[in-house]
This record gives structure tokens, C-alpha cells and sequence, in this order.
């Protein structure tokens, strides 16, 4: 297979890139009344407006060529058929069997997946309605509080952004913590406060061996008995979410206290799993099948629109349009809903550890970019940090804006000023300001010519910058699950264009491996041999302090 970037669709892309960099899209909306309406589309309660971009009909028919270039939909046939489309894993990827409500049959080597799933979240209604009601008592008879989760990356990110976006929806007297960061601090600080009598640890981690989540879960084991007094009271206060039962048993939590979930879910895509049980916890089962069900519409749309009306791949493509022939380097992310404070963050992970890959799945290096950098912040504050950057620097940032219609604590007139600082945003972002508005501005003002004429060239956005804009009526579970798979799929799109493995994260091993020689090193003097003498300076300094 060659590389995308020598097929006539991609070459067709560079040619038109350069067409297309002399239009403004202003003229395009004067030109074309109907702009808005020809460039979105409504889908599992999303309103996606992408006519601020720099597109046109004929760039869209490009774009549809170049996924169709790369064999787009054999690889969703392949990603639902099961085949093990995580080639260097040797795994197949079927996040969408963990939501599937419908009637699709989702299979494993000839095994149907579905029986298992359904008896796991079956034991995760059970076990959060226990816990919720107050029946699940800790060792001295008291009932929870407070969950604790301990679990990093994919067994962190997704139930924390979740968690916090659905925090409306949640009962005040049970709170849920994350605690993911190997500084210790972290732990230290969720704990302070709590009660190791009310407090339910999730240890979350789908290899149960990553040193950060062990070295949480062992502090806080000690921490519950130097006041429990006694081994029995971790079956009450312990449980794990995890694939590997020896690595549970062995941490001393009792195996039926183990929430189970299989090596074909990704760890960035797991929150659909048992790893999305501090979410049931937090919001209730019910909540957390609405979640499943909103992530199964979008599925269902993924699979089954064509791809000119398919939000997932146009979102894709888009960003394949900016970062591959408008050399974009990084992607925006502004909710304008306080509760998705953790989404950027979470999309980092499922991004960046999916398409930040240099080698096809062949192993051949690539000629282009990849993931692209995935940042951002919820607006308004946003606006009065970064924008000016976005706004008036030098760079090309394409700017995602997702935006509820209601709120769900409407002060008064607030929701209106955020909406409309958000539609603001975008409308700048698209119109700028040419010279000849910014001089007539400050003439209208008054303004003394020679101070006008130095000003000017401060005060003129190019404007002709990108945006889309995801409208949803408000972020109820349904609604946050279609959004997440909307991404994940976009996602998975991308990765097919570039032709890379977007299911595998091999580049968090080496330094993994390298901290386990660093520690090593620490308990001696010296440095092993051959180690640079950066590292090994650094090594001693840190001996003589521990020494001081
Ligand atoms: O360090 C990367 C990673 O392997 C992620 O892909 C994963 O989400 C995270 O670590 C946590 O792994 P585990 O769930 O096995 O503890």
C-alpha cells in the first residue's frame, strides 16, 4: 500500500489547499445565503455547523475521496467485525460492543462478547445500587461517603471528565475523587479529609501493573488499616476494576470484588466499561446505560450515514484539511459549559496516544503529520487567556466550540452572555477585522489620524480562521455519549487516513523502562555504566539530597 500522501486524492488536496487560501469566507457567506445550511448537519442530539471553514463544495468531494482513497469503510467493516485491527497488539478493538443496545452481534475469534458484557454491567447495577442506598456498609458498619478512584490514563481520564460533566446529576452526600499522579501529594490531599470508615476505593487498571496506580492503591491500603486495624476491612473498603484477576488477588482484594473487562478494550476507550463504575456510582446505572446509549446513537450514525452526511468523518477530514495541507499543528477544544472543564483533557489522551504515531502499520515512516496537538480550556476563560494567540497570531489553530443550549444552573442572564460570547468567538474567528473597518472605527471614535494610523495594524484580524460549532441542547448523559464517540470516531477516522495503528501506545514504554533502571540506580552511589552523564549527574544530585 502507498503512502496516502502519494495518491492522486492527496496530491488533488495540495493543489486545491493553495486554490482555496485566496478565498476569504465572508465572501463565501455574502456570496452564498445558504452556506450554513449547505455545510451542518443534526445527529444524537448534535447541531454541527461547519460552515466557518475554509471549504467548499469541491473541497468536501476532495476530502470524500481522499477517505475513500485510504479504504475507509473496509476498516469499519474490519473495527466491527472483530478482526484485530490493533495489528501490533494483535487485538481487535471493540469499544462499541460495550454500548451496543441495538441488535448487532460483536465477536471475539468466533466468540459472541455480548453475554459478558451484559452480566458485567449487570454486577455494576447491583453493586452501585448498594453502595448509592447505603446497603454496601463499610467494616465498622458505616455507610460510604466517599469513592476514591485510583487509576491513570485511560482508567482515570475518561470517569473524571464524565463524573465532573455530569456533576448535576449527582447525589451530594457521595462524593467521588480521582487520584491518578505517582506524587504522592495527590493522594495525600484526597485523603485528608476523609474517613477511612466511609471511604470506597475502585482501583482501576486494565493491567493492574502500572506502577503510579500500585503505589496509590498500596498508600491507601495502608491508610485504611492504620485505622481499620485489620486485614478484613479491605473487602469492605477495596474493590478493582481490572483484566487481570491473578494481579488483583495478589494485591490482597477479593476477586469477587473484581469488576472485569477484556484486552480488546483500549484503555483510552474504556470508560464504557467497568472502568466507567465510579461514573454509575456517581450518577446511578440508569445514567451511566443513558451514556452507553447516547455513545450507541453515534455508532449507529458512524456506521450507517453516508459519508458526506457522517459527523464523525466530516469532523475528521476537517482536521485532516488544516493539519495536512494548511499546516495546522494544533486543534482547539472550548466548551462553553463549565462542567466539560476535563473534555480537552480527557481528547488529549484519546488522540494524541491514538494518531501520535510515525510509522504506518506497516512500519513505514510517514511523509506528513499526524495527531495533531489537541489543547483547550472551557470559554469564557479561554477568551481572556489564549484567544489573542488564536485570534491574532501567526499560527493557524482550528477551534472546536461546543455549546449547550440551556444551562444547568441558569443565573440569571448569564447563559445568555456566554452564548453569546461564544457565537462571538466564532464570528470573529471567521470575519475578522479588515483595515479599512479598524481605521473607520477609530475615526468614528474621534481619534487624532496620526494615533489612528498607529494603531491600525494593532487592531486588524485577518480573521478567515476555522471553526466548528457543536450545538447541543444540554449536556445530559445521552448527549455527553454521543459527543464522546462522535470524537472517538473522528478519531479512528483520522488514524485510517494516516494509515497508522491508532489503538496501540507503544511510545510510553521507554521511559517507562528507563525509570525502572533510574530507580534502581538510586540505592547506589554510581550510575549503572554507559549511563549519559546528564542523567547521571542528576541521579547524584538526587542521592545527596535524599543523604543530606
Ligand atoms: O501509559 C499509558 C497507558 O498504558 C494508557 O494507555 C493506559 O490508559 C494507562 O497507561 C493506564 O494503564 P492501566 O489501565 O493498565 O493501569
Amino acid at each position: 500500500m502507498p503512502l496516502i500522501s502519494q495518491t492522486p486524492a492527496w496530491k488533488s488536496l495540495e493543489t486545491h489547499w493553495k486554490e482555496i487560501g485566496r478565498l476569504r469566507m465572508r465572501d463565501l457567506f455574502e456570496a452564498d445565503p445558504e452556506r450554513c445550511e449547505r455545510f451542518s448537519l443534526e445527529q444524537c442530539g448534535i447541531y454541527l455547523d461547519y460552515s466557518k471553514n475554509l471549504i467548499t463544495e469541491e473541497t468536501v468531494r476532495r476530502l470524500m475521496a481522499l477517505a475513500e482513497t485510504a479504504d475507509l469503510s473496509f476498516w469499519g467493516n474490519s473495527l466491527l467485525r472483530g478482526d484485530k485491527v490493533n495489528n501490533t497488539e494483535g487485538r481487535a478493538v471493540l469499544h462499541m460492543a460495550l454500548r451496543n443496545l441495538g441488535y448487532r452481534d460483536y465477536q471475539v475469534d468466533g466468540v459472541d462478547v455480548m453475554p459478558g458484557i451484559r452480566s458485567v454491567l449487570a454486577r455494576m447495577r447491583a453493586f452501585s445500587e448498594d453502595v448509592r442506598e447505603r446497603r454496601w456498609l463499610g467494616y465498622t458498619g458505616q455507610a460510604i461517603t466517599d469513592i476514591v478512584s485510583i487509576g491513570i490514563g485511560g482508567s482515570s481520564l475518561g470517569p473524571k471528565m464524565v463524573c465532573e460533566a455530569l456533576k448535576p446529576y449527582q447525589n451530594p452526600w457521595l462524593r467521588v475523587h480521582f487520584v491518578s499522579n505517582l506524587d504522592g501529594a495527590q493522594l495525600a490531599q484526597t485523603l485528608t479529609n476523609l474517613n477511612p470508615a466511609t471511604t470506597l476505593f475502585v482501583v482501576a487498571s486494565k493491567t493492574f501493573t502500572t506502577q503510579d496506580t500500585l503505589a496509590n492503591a498500596c498508600s491507601a491500603r495502608e491508610w485504611c488499616l492504620a485505622s481499620l486495624h485489620n486485614e478484613a476491612a479491605i473487602a469492605r473498603h477495596f474493590v478493582a476494576v481490572s483484566t487481570n484477576r491473578d494481579a488483583v488477588v495478589e494485591f490482597g482484594i477479593d476477586p469477587h470484588n473484581m469488576f472485569e473487562f477484556w484486552e480488546w478494550v483500549g484503555g483510552r476507550y474504556s470508560l464504557w466499561s467497568a472502568i466507567g463504575l465510579p461514573i454509575a456510582l456517581a450518577v446511578g446505572m440508569e445514567r451511566f446505560e443513558e451514556l452507553l446509549a447516547g455513545a450507541h446513537d453515534m455508532d449507529e450514525h458512524f456506521v450507517e450515514a453516508p459519508p458526506e452526511q457522517n459527523m464523525p468523518i466530516i469532523l475528521a477530514l476537517l482536521g485532516i484539511w488544516y493539519n495536512n495541507f494548511g499546516g495546522a499543528d494544533t486543534q482547539a477544544i472550548i466548551p462553553y459549559d463549565h462542567y466539560l472543564e476535563h473534555f480537552a483533557t480527557y481528547l488529549q489522551q484519546v488522540d494524541m496516544e491514538s494518531n501520535g504515531k510515525r510509522v504506518t502499520r506497516d512500519g513505514e515512516a510517514v511523509d506528513y503529520q499526524t495527531g495533531a496537538v489537541i489543547w483547550g480550556q472551557p470559554g469564557t476563560d479561554a477568551q481572556h487567556s489564549f484567544f489573542q494567540l488564536i485570534h491574532q497570531g501567526t499560527r493557524l489553530i482550528p477551534t472546536d466550540f461546543i455549546l449547550p443550549m440551556r444551562s444547568h444552573k441558569p443565573l440569571d442572564g448569564h447563559h445568555d452572555k456566554l452564548v453569546a460570547n461564544c457565537l462571538a468567538q466564532a464570528q470573529a474567528l471567521m470575519r475578522g477585522r479588515t483595515e479599512h473597518e479598524a481605521r473607520a472605527e477609530l475615526v468614528a471614535a474621534n481619534m487624532p489620524s496620526e494615533m489612528v494610523e498607529k494603531l491600525v495594524p494593532h487592531r486588524v484580524f485577518p480573521g478567515n480562521r476555522p471553526s466548528n460549532m457543536l450545538v447541543v441542547e444540554q449536556v445530559t448523559p445521552r448527549v455527553l455519549g454521543a459527543l464522546i464517540a462522535l470524537y472517538e470516531h473522528k478519531v479512528f477516522v483520522q488514524g485510517v487516513v494516516w494509515g497508522v495503528d491508532s489503538f496501540d501506545q507503544w511510545g510510553v514504554e521507554l521511559g517507562k523502562q528507563l525509570a525502572g533502571h533510574i530507580l534502581a540506580d538510586f540505592s547506589q552511589i554510581a550510575c549503572s555504566p554507559g549511563v549519559d552523564s546528564s542523567t547521571a549527574s542528576l541521579v547524584r544530585r538526587y542521592h545527596l539530597a535524599m543523604n543530606d
